[in-house]
């Protein structure tokens, strides 16, 4: 047994899609992670809207190893407990009647796709297939997802896409009313694009985007994997949109790090899933499902919810400190604890020198493209962490400034 585990490995024998950085975190507590060297970090990115919870944090860990001791997994020939708790919970919180689990973002949101062509192809027929989305939308990485994210460079280069999927400009509802029509199947759009560079959709597109769908018979589907589960203040962001969705995907927070998605939906449109039409042997497993319902109830409480937009003024006051000082931003925007500082004309493409310098004293950031500087912490961070981090994050922009 080798003792010593070095980031080299992955060069070595890792697929290379991804550039982590050099230092290899071993344990985490609330919003601090410690890597192997014993250096410590705030956690200002929470494994992109995932950590909801922090680390490792006690209701988590009991609810895991509580589970751990009685069942790990069936697959779908028998249902679960926890699974059929989890699916209660969920639809007791938004507009929806029932719930596919599946493991991770990309894979709720192939159902939700699945499912709008399903529902399309059986009422209306098969010319009834296009799909709409948004340029720099990212629904994730599944042949037939990243088809529908608005970023070409992530979809191109392997051969023939899944076909019939129409890409507009995000926020711009005329150029929507041009293109729907009775052959759209589906509008999947985020109610605020993460990826894509912390964008907030108007109130009168998101508002638009429904009425045209009801008129066109298409389903509206909100991905909420970046967005859900408490991260901007409210449990779902469609509720302080005041517009709701017909099928809504979720996964990221709604674990706290473990693996679960889901895709949840109404009974008239769940109804197009017949046995044998869609599934996964992973998907609504005990471990998962157990983990995931002490996350929920913990983060659907309200004072956690009142908390989120407390913390959201403790970032947008630390920014703003930062402004004063370095006037390197031309914004901040987002909603709760899903936000991104805009970098000013002068900053422009330098988002990814900030997240190293970041990490130099200590702080782990995330980019949203190459200009925006973006956040997605604990939903409990404390204010202890919140204002070391922004100390860090001082001390980054001074030796970059003076650079
Ligand atoms: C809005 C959105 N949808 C889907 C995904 C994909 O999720 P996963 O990586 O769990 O497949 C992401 C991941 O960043 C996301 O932000």
């Amino acid at each position: 047994m080798e003792s010593q585990v070095e980031r080299a490995w992955f060069d070595d024998v890792m697929v290379p899609c991804y550039a982590p950085m050099q230092t290899v975190p071993v344990k985490g507590e609330g919003a601090r992670v410690w890597d192997q060297n014993g250096k410590e970090f705030i956690d200002f990115a929470g494994g992109i809207a995932v950590s909801c919870l922090g680390h490792c944090h006690p209701v988590m860990v009991n609810a895991l190893t509580e589970q751990a001791q009685k069942l790990w997994h069936v697959s779908n020939v028998m249902t679960n407990e926890p699974a059929l708790q989890l699916a209660r919970k969920l639809v007791s919180l938004c507009f929806a009647d029932k719930v596919f689990f599946a493991n991770s973002g990309a894979e709720a949101n192939e159902a939700a796709l699945k499912l709008a062509r399903r529902v399309a192809f059986e009422n209306y027929g098969e010319h009834k297939s296009e799909i709409i989305a948004f340029h720099q939308g990212f629904h994730g990485r599944t042949f037939f997802t990243v088809t529908v994210g608005g970023q070409a460079s992530y979809s191109d280069g392997f051969g023939p896409k899944p076909q019939d999927v129409t890409h507009l400009p995000y926020n711009d509802l005329s150029a929507l009313e041009a293109q729907i029509s009775d052959n759209t199947c589906a509008v999947m759009m985020e109610p605020l694009q993460g990826e894509g560079g912390v964008v907030p959709p108007d109130a009168a597109f998101v508002e638009g985007v429904r009425a045209l769908c009801d008129k066109y018979n298409a389903v509206l589907i909100f991905d909420e994997v970046q967005t859900g589960n408490g991260r901007t203040g409210d449990f779902y962001a469609y509720q302080g949109l005041g517009v709701t969705p017909d099928i809504l995907t979720t996964a990221k927070s709604l674990g706290g790090g473990f693996p679960i998605g889901a895709m949840l939906t109404t009974d008239a449109i769940a109804a197009h899933m017949k046995v044998g039409t869609h599934g996964s042997t992973y998907g609504g497993n005990p471990l998962a499902s157990a983990v995931a319902l002490a996350v929920v109830e913990t983060i659907s409480s309200p004072q956690v919810l009142q908390g989120v937009r407390e913390r959201e003024q403790w970032f947008r006051d630390g920014f703003s400190a930062l402004q004063q000082e370095f006037g390197l931003f031309s914004e901040v925007r987002g909603k709760g604890l899903l936000l991104g500082a805009a970098l000013n004309e002068e900053w422009q493409g330098r988002a990814k020198d900030i997240l190293t310098a970041a990490g130099e004293q200590g702080l782990l950031l995330l980019v949203a493209g190459a200009n925006v500087v973006r956040m997605t912490p604990s939903l409990v961070i404390s204010k202890e962490e919140v204002d070391e981090g922004f100390a860090r994050l001082k001390r980054a922009l001074a030796s970059l400034t003076k650079a």
